[in-house]
């Protein structure tokens, strides 16, 4: 069978599945990042090791796959195979698919997360036969994948569907990508663990469990936690009915991990959307919720090389 490899850059670890033609995944490892921020060839290195384990959970080597994609977050130039920005890397502009040609030996895709997140919906997911369609991605960061006649719209660029980016204050917060006011930069968990930080401690040092110290806070009637809660749920809703107002699409899914961010998605939330949406004389788009862990997201990265192939043997190279 022909395989492909989709690795999934996360916020500490790289998580890799290696798939056939038809998405099944057939072996997949996780593996440590040798470090959070770094060089586009160390990078390379990590994702390389990551496929070559998948590929040997799935009875082979990476000899034996037929080429790899990447997702990672940030700004990413699909079709340059560059890295504009990206959090994982310590410099602009990487040109990370060809330090990944050179790490493998295979040929190589790269494309951002999100995208890849709703790739993976619009082949193996709730998109299924859904030509206009979004995805919106909480986890570290806020992200957003556009699928508009059943294909990723990436912008001209590479740069859109910067959902998390999209300004919500005038000299506002400052957000991991250097600009103030950004949407992220009060829904994304590093954000809410940056004010959360500001009250009397213990912080607990991991992010997973400072987020639950943090909910629970909230939910137990602390004003100050509450009050960062609340202004999360209200941003977020706010962003989903300006994706409404701007798309009208005819689902938006909300994906990835999630199981922490619950509180992002009930009810209430749900119903502040509604509150925000121009008035179309129907009602505004189902929002469904979709849990997925990282493998789905290197699931959808493995979808990316196979149309990657495709493509080049279209075009004849
Ligand atoms: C990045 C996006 C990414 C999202 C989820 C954001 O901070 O800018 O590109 O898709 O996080 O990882
Ligand atoms: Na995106
Ligand atoms: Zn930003």
């Amino acid at each position: 069978a022909h395989l492909v490899a989709g690795a999934k850059i996360a916020d500490r670890s790289i998580v890799a599945a290696v798939a056939d033609f038809t998405g099944r995944v057939l072996g997949e490892a996780t593996v440590p990042l040798s470090g959070r921020v770094q060089g586009t060839e160390a990078l390379a290195r990590d994702i390389a090791a990551a496929a070559a384990k998948a590929a040997e959970a799935a009875g082979t080597g990476l000899a034996g796959l037929s080429g790899l994609g990447a997702a990672l977050a940030g700004i990413v130039d699909a079709e340059a195979g560059i890295a504009r920005w990206s959090p994982a890397l310590e410099r602009r502009n990487a040109p990370l698919r060809a330090a990944l040609e050179a790490a493998t030996g295979l040929p190589s895709f790269i494309d951002n997360d999100a995208n890849l997140v709703a790739m993976a919906e619009l082949y193996f997911g709730e998109g299924k036969g859904i030509a206009d369609f979004l995805v919106v991605t909480v986890e570290s960061g806020v992200g957003l994948g556009i699928v508009l006649g059943g294909r990723i719209y990436r912008g001209i660029r590479g740069s859109g569907a910067e959902f998390g980016h999209t300004k919500v204050q005038i000299d506002g917060a400052l957000c991991r990508c250097g600009q103030r006011g950004c949407l992220e930069a009060y829904v994304a968990d590093y954000a809410l663990l940056r004010e959360a930080a500001l009250r009397p401690g213990p912080h607990p040092g991991d992010p997973q469990a400072g987020m639950a110290q943090l909910l629970a806070q909230a939910r137990s009637g602390d004003p100050m936690a509450a009050s960062i809660v609340a202004r999360a749920e209200r941003i977020f809703a706010m962003g989903l009915a300006n994706l409404v107002n701007i798309f009208d699409p005819q689902l938006i899914i909300l994906s990835g991990e999630l199981a922490q961010h619950d509180y992002l998605y009930d009810e209430k939330v749900i119903a502040m959307v509604a509150g925000q949406t121009v008035q179309a004389g129907a009602p505004p788009p189902e929002i469904r919720v979709h849990r997925w862990d990282d493998l789905m997201w290197a699931r959808g990265a493995a979808a990316y090389a196979i149309e990657g192939l495709a493509a080049r043997a279209l075009a004849g190279l």
